[in-house]
């Protein structure tokens, strides 16, 4: 009954994986979002460092040059492969909300939201994790000396690095904002949005990155002048932190989501990332669906109907530590094949709707990078500050730009947040508590080797990582850069509408679509940044592919 879409060959013609190139030796490979930190993470392997070396370098490098995406002000999932022993684990550096924090805070006399509360100012701002992640993974497993892997970024920040098309576009789109922000004028040129080639130098990120470098960042990021800076820039806009969540932030250790599918182990993100539930129950469900080509519309309705329950169930999900979540029930294999019996096959179903409608700008920003190394440790790793530019606080004196991680909670359950993403009582804001997540850094493994792989893109993470794991599966031949460019849809329950990409579409695709019941929704822009790197089994070389929405200003 389905066609391929008409764009497929056009987007597959038009590869480009600048940012991924192997440096010359066929066992490692990386693939970030930009090509300084793919180059830095590159020189860490040829300096004799591991893939946690080259994660540290190539997160703090991207800290610096994509200051709109990921930060020492924000967090993320780090998902690692120990080679030795074949063990996973995630480190999950997600930022908390500090303990003063009351949902009342972010609503008025007359219970309405205050508006932006939790996208821009200190209240927005959570209590950040990535340079507590930094840390850790410089202790558990780097070779090299923290000072020496942070020395890139560390270079970059003080010395600048000439800004590309991408982030021209990006301060565009954010520069009144950054011109209302504290501090952040750094990220503009005289107060404007700079031109390509405007040489951005961030000195006093610099020296931050230096102490940490020097003393590690429990002294040097969550106690002292830094974290005094930090206090006291949030609670001048409004934000209720104290010096003791600083203090008190830890990454915590935990055991990924891992699931079998038809012969292949993925790995992905565990709570309070949604992703890799998301993704153990998509699988589990077209396990009994038999699906094939992602674009032919037969694929593509089933793909559409098992993400929309998965994230129908997403309601259900919060922070482990601090909710009691059904996970066991959401991911039990009969529940799953009933739920797929339900599934017609040539009708979208109605599921009954989330409490009442509402919609955001959904303009979401953050990174991903995938690494293999010579002994075959991995590390995927998806890192935010939420929206572009986060809260636009940058710290006094410190060089960090804060997150607006606080608008991943639900205030309430018929309030959708920035990625129009409904929560139950699982993501209600509560003190201590991590707020949940999309992000879905994630390993495939089968009998031809296995893929490393993630994106930004909010809650289209989680549909961009189950598409390129299902053509990945379906292929004999791994054809990495076409992975990372395939034209992408996405359902995420509510709205009841599939997204799709301007290109690749076509209008007979869009047709067949509706006739099943389908809401089409075109979203103007392609989304998604895709970092992937696939080591074959044996002795085959490694590759790296990077997604061409990177190289074209894409939004995501
Ligand atoms: N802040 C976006 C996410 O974590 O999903």
């Amino acid at each position: 009954m389905g066609r391929r879409p008409a764009g497929c060959i056009l987007a597959v013609a038009l590869l480009c994986g600048a940012m991924a190139a192997n440096a010359g030796d066929p066992r490692f490979a990386v693939a970030s979002a930009h090509p300084l930190a793919t180059a830095a993470g590159y020189r860490v392997f040829e300096n004799g460092g591991n893939a946690c070396d080259a994660a540290i370098t190539v997160a703090a490098v991207l800290a610096v040059v994509e200051p709109y995406s990921s930060g020492l002000g924000g967090g993320g999932f780090f998902l690692l492969h120990d080679a030795a022993s074949g063990s996973q684990v995630m480190i999950d550096a997600r930022e908390v909300a500090p303990s003063a924090v009351r949902p009342a805070l972010f609503f008025d006399d007359a219970g309405r939201p205050r508006a932006g509360a939790s996208v821009r100012g200190g209240l927005a701002a959570a209590i950040p994790g990535l340079p507590a992640a930094i840390d850790h993974l410089a202790r558990r497993c780097a070779k090299l000396p923290l000072h020496s892997t942070l020395a890139p970024a560390i270079a970059l920040a003080r010395d600048g690095f000439a800004v590309d098309p991408r982030y021209v576009r990006i301060a565009q789109m954010r520069e009144k904002f950054l011109q209302e922000a504290a501090g952040a004028g750094v990220f503009l040129d005289n107060g404007r949005a700079p031109g390509p080639g405007h040489v951005l130098r961030q000195p006093d990120l610099a020296v931050t990155l230096q102490r940490i470098g020097r003393e590690g960042a429990a002294r040097a990021f969550y106690r002292g002048t830094v974290a005094e800076g930090m206090v006291r820039t949030v609670n001048a806009a409004g934000g209720v932190w104290q010096s003791a969540d600083l203090e008190a932030y830890r990454v915590v250790e935990r055991v990924p989501q891992r699931f079998r599918y038809r012969g292949a182990t993925i790995t992905a993100a565990a709570l309070p990332s949604a992703g890799g539930v998301a993704l153990a129950q998509a699988f589990g469900m077209l396990a009994h669906l038999d699906p094939g080509d992602i674009h032919e519309t037969g694929t593509a309705h089933l793909v559409v109907e098992v993400l929309r329950r998965a994230f129908r169930d997403r309601l259900a999900l919060g922070d482990p530590d601090h909710a009691a979540v059904p996970l066991a029930e959401l991911l039990d294999g009969g529940r799953l094949r009933v739920e797929a019996a339900g599934i017609d096959r040539r009708r979208a179903s109605s599921l009954a709707p989330p409490v009442s409608d509402g919609t955001g700008p959904g303009s979401g920003n953050t990174t991903h990078f995938s690494i293999i190394d010579r002994e075959g440790n991995r590390v995927a790793a998806t890192l935010t500050i939420n929206l572009l530019f986060g809260s636009g606080l940058v710290a006094q004196g410190t060089g960090v730009l804060l997150n607006n991680q606080m608008d991943d909670f639900t205030l309430c359950p018929d309030l959708a947040n920035s990625f129009r993403l409904r929560g139950g009582e699982a993501n209600a804001m509560a003190p201590g508590k991590r707020p949940l997540s999309s992000m879905t850094p994630a390993f495939v493994e089968d009998d031809k080797g296995v893929l490393v792989l993630g994106a930004p893109g909010g809650s289209r993470i989680i549909s961009q990582v189950l598409l390129a794991a299902l053509e990945y599966l379906r292929h004999p031949v791994v054809d990495l850069k076409r992975l990372v460019a395939l034209p992408r849809y996405h359902h995420q329950y509510w709205p009841d509408r599939v997204e799709i990409e301007p290109e690749g579409f076509s209008a007979e695709w869009r047709a067949a679509m509706e006739r099943m019941g389908h809401r089409l929704h075109v979203v103007n822009r392609r989304w998604g940044n895709m970092q992937a790197v696939f080591q074959p089994r044996g002795d085959g070389a490694a590759q790296a592919a990077s997604d061409p929405r990177g190289g074209d200003v894409a939004w995501y």
